[in-house]
């Protein structure tokens, strides 16, 4: 049996506020989207992932969501979501959506039921508290939310009772105890699943499941957002009924969860017996430092908890939340093609972000210029398509200040340079393509200098290897065999024999 798809492809997240606008009011659009998809395509990902375009306020832009079954007027309408899917799916790429199944927003028509009255029908759609009882007017229990600071729980004067929300007050935390709210979440996973998706990526999701008795955090947590350590055995059923829904189609759809726990062996289990997510995000290497000894760790741990066949890991450098790896490496643009070498040779699925083809960086947003309650405006930055002063966007100013360097790190720049980032990416996207090895096979370490990480791929007859250097100085990787370079992170030697010398942080992919 060959592996599913989401297990070979490499996935692509669009963040659509920021990837291009068609409208005129400097914010991304569905429509922006379909008429990249040429990029998208030619770049040689395999899926893409779309972060929210639901009807929202906007408070997390986009991650409060009014409405799971409409598109906000801001990024276009279903037509356009329909139009956007069929023309992704004609150019060959999977779409997964977003689907946030902890919280909706205060504006959604079921928390603005349920905040009516402590009758209505739908209270109990979310999580209504009264004050402990030896504690007069304190907060039921001492959870904190993310952002800011503060308690994880507002009082809501009209009815008299505290609200649950993880993240923002505007985010309500549903009740996913409620067999009613499971049948509402499940109803628009269907919605979008007979639409034509091909999956979702799946918000906190393992945030869902909660203890109705609701436990003070012990003291040494106490303080710290649960969003990092809530890992609650009820959720594991959740998830199960969640894979019957996906599996309830053609077996051809997935779900990628968003799990931010930093403890391995507590992540996968999120596969479940592999009846549970079929990938599960893991933010441990995002979080690692550029070194090799770090990198040789989280390998090695990620080697020892994933057991096959039902666990099969992820790989992430960026997203909408954390500032670029490019940033975060220290801007050197030799680290940052290095490091995609890695992403994309490493055994699992991949998922780019949006602009790291273009080896981008975080804007510099001024304090006063910043719009996000976490502070995560800088990886946001709308993507540069031209050297024009509107960047191919429209000539309105964009929600965020633009990239660094956009008048030359720019995508028709960088397209035009076949030297550049840009089609390094896309040459290693092609060599994953073309290699059942890199596409599926096992891993095993390699002997290589302290500075240096060294592996092999192998699948039945099929073999490479990938040698990554991670110092300002040549080193010396003694490899087996003859080998050729088939990709190398700076373009030198593409095609040649292999010397042996790596150059000062420089990658290569070796078959
Ligand atoms: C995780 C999302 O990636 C982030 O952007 C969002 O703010 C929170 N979940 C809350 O939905």
């Amino acid at each position: 049996m060959s592996a599913p798809w989401w297990r070979t492809s490499a996935f692509y997240q669009i963040y659509p506020r920021s990837f291009r606008d068609t409208s005129g009011d400097g914010v991304g659009d569905l429509e922006g989207i379909r008429r990249q998809l040429d990029h998208v395509a030619w770049l040689g990902v395999d899926a893409i992932w779309l972060s929210p375009f639901y009807r929202s306020p906007m408070a997390d832009f986009g991650y409060d969501v009014a409405d799971h079954c409409d598109v906000d007027p801001l990024f276009g309408s279903l037509e356009d979501f329909d139009r956007l899917l069929a023309e992704a799916h004609a150019h060959g790429l999977r779409v997964i959506i977003d689907w946030v199944p902890n919280h909706t927003s205060d504006q959604h028509r079921w928390f603005q039921a349920s905040r009516s009255a402590r009758d209505d029908p739908q209270r109990d759609w979310y999580v209504w508290r009264d004050s402990p009882e030896a504690a007069e007017g304190q907060p039921p229990n001492n959870w904190v939310r993310a952002f800011g600071e503060g308690p994880a729980w507002t009082w809501d004067e009209r009815t008299a009772q505290w609200y649950l929300h993880l993240f923002l007050p505007q985010q309500p935390d549903l009740d996913w105890n409620n067999p009613q709210v499971q049948a509402a979440q499940h109803d628009v996973l269907r919605f979008w699943l007979d639409r034509g998706v091909d999956g979702f990526r799946a918000d906190v999701v393992h945030l869902i499941g909660k203890d109705p008795a609701l436990p003070d955090d012990p003291p040494e947590l106490a303080g710290t957002s649960r969003v990092g350590f809530h890992d609650e055995p009820r959720t594991h059923g959740l998830l199960r009924d969640i894979r019957a829904t996906l599996e309830g189609y053609d077996g051809e759809r997935t779900m990628v969860g968003e799990v931010n726990l930093s403890d391995t062996e507590a992540l996968v289990r999120y596969y479940g017996a592999g009846d549970e997510l079929p990938l599960v995000f893991n933010f441990v290497p995002l979080h690692a430092p550029w070194t090799a000894e770090a990198w040789r760790a989280v390998i090695d741990e990620i080697e020892r908890c994933y057991d096959r066949p039902a666990r099969w890991p992820t790989w992430v450098l960026s997203n909408h939340d954390e500032p670029r790896h490019r940033t975060r490496y220290g801007g050197d643009e030799r680290i940052a093609r290095a490091a995609a070498l890695l992403l994309l040779t490493l055994r699992g699925t991949p998922f780019l972000y949006a602009g790291e083809e273009l080896g981008l960086e975080d804007a510099h947003v001024p304090p006063h210029a910043g719009v996000d309650p976490g502070g995560r405006d800088g990886c946001r930055a709308p993507i540069p398509w031209t050297g024009e002063p509107d960047h191919g966007w429209t000539s309105s100013e964009p929600w965020l200040p633009w990239p660094p360097e956009a008048d030359h790190r720019n995508a028709a720049a960088l397209r035009a340079d076949p030297d550049s980032i840009l089609h390094r990416y896309r040459a290693l996207l092609a060599a994953r393509r073309a290699s059942p090895a890199l596409r599926e096979g096992e891993l095993s370490w390699l002997h290589a200098p302290a500075d240096t990480v060294a592996f092999r791929r192998s699948l039945g007859g099929d073999e490479r290897l990938v040698a990554v250097s991670f110092v300002d100085e040549p080193r010396e990787v003694a490899v087996p065999g003859d080998r050729e370079i088939e990709v190398a992170s700076d373009g030198v030697g593409d095609g040649e024999p292999f010397t042996g010398t790596l150059a000062p942080l420089q990658a290569v992919l070796l078959r």
